[in-house]
């Protein structure tokens, strides 16, 4: 995945302009971008698989065949892609389409080529979308982190996406932070103590719930903001694990910009003081990157689909 360039999005964009997608575990969002940075977003589509992938994909297909079926598309989902192939090898939380040619079953419903549709990884194309027209602007070597159904990472290393030879690269919802007693909820990827499993919005959201808390997040860190208290104890201890794992980003890849975004994202001014303290307890440098909130809030996704699609 090449930089994000400043060249002007008219200069970018044809005149029928962009279309994005990005495939969540709870909902698919995606829209248009025109060449003069008009976005047209489209309600999201509920990412149920229920019926299989075949119904999803029919679903799907017919949602973005409303957005037009001619204009350069990029997809993002979540999951590891080997590059140089379309398939999906591993999805922790979308199983179902796990070995499925996403380009080529979207091409077939929607009347176009394959090799006209690009698909990669959701958080790397969410980093890109930052580092184009979000807080990631001017930054050559940064990660972003999503915190959504699953904990996604994009790392961008001399202003190029870095997916690895097997594209596992910025799998960080997968390190692990904890161990034994400590991590008793299985990941979606067969493991335990992966980050996912304490810092994703479902976990805020598996967390609040035991304890008698909101489990609406923004509900939750509004709480947190009003007054001392078991919400704002909660978004800290999360923000803690986060930061034990941004700790051994930081040690591996010695990054002075962290964005984070994803819909719990919008609770990172809650969660920044755990994060230090995490990454003051794991990193023994206890240098501290600038943590971003992603600028793009949601659009990011399908934005740097979007642009990957071009
Ligand atoms: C997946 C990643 C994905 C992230 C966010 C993780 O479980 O392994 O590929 O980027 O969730 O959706």
């Amino acid at each position: 995945m090449t930089s994000a360039s400043s060249t002007p999005l008219q200069d970018m964009i044809p005149e029928c302009g962009a279309i994005g997608i990005d495939i969540g575990g709870t909902s698919v969002k995606g829209g248009l971008l025109l060449p003069d940075g008009t976005r047209h977003v489209s309600v999201p589509l509920p990412t149920n698989l229920d019926s299989g992938a075949g119904v999803f994909l029919d679903d799907l297909a017919h949602w973005i065949g409303a957005l037009g079926c001619t204009c350069p598309m990029g997809v993002g989902v979540p999951g590891v892609f080997a590059p140089g192939s379309r398939k999906l090898t591993d999805s922790p939380n979308l199983k179902t389409l796990e070995g499925c040619d996403l380009a080529q079953e979207l091409g077939q419903r929607l009347g176009r080529e394959a090799a006209s549709i690009r698909v990669g990884n959701d958080a790397n194309l969410a980093a890109f979308g930052e580092q184009w027209l979000g807080a990631g602007r001017g930054h050559d070597d940064m990660v972003m982190v999503t915190l959504g159904t699953g904990v996604g990472g994009g790392i961008i290393l001399n202003g190029r996406v870095f997916e690895g030879p097997a594209g596992r690269g910025g799998e960080v919802g997968h390190i692990r932070i904890h161990e034994g007693e400590l991590a008793p909820i299985a990941c979606g990827c067969g493991n335990h103590g992966c980050l996912e499993t304490f810092a994703s919005a479902s976990a805020a959201q598996r967390l609040a719930r035991n304890a008698s808390l909101p489990t609406d997040l923004s509900q939750l860190a509004d709480a947190a903001r009003q007054s001392a208290g078991p919400a704002r104890d909660l978004l800290e201890t999360i923000g803690m694990d986060l930061g034990r794992g941004l700790a051994q980003i930081l040690i591996l890849l010695d990054m002075e910009t962290i964005i984070i975004g994803g819909g719990f994202g919008a609770a990172l001014d809650m969660l920044k003081p755990g994060i230090q303290e995490g990454i003051r307890e794991r990193d023994f440098t206890a240098r501290m990157p600038q943590i971003l909130e992603a600028e793009l809030g949601s659009d990011a996704g399908w934005l740097g689909a979007a642009r990957y699609g071009l």
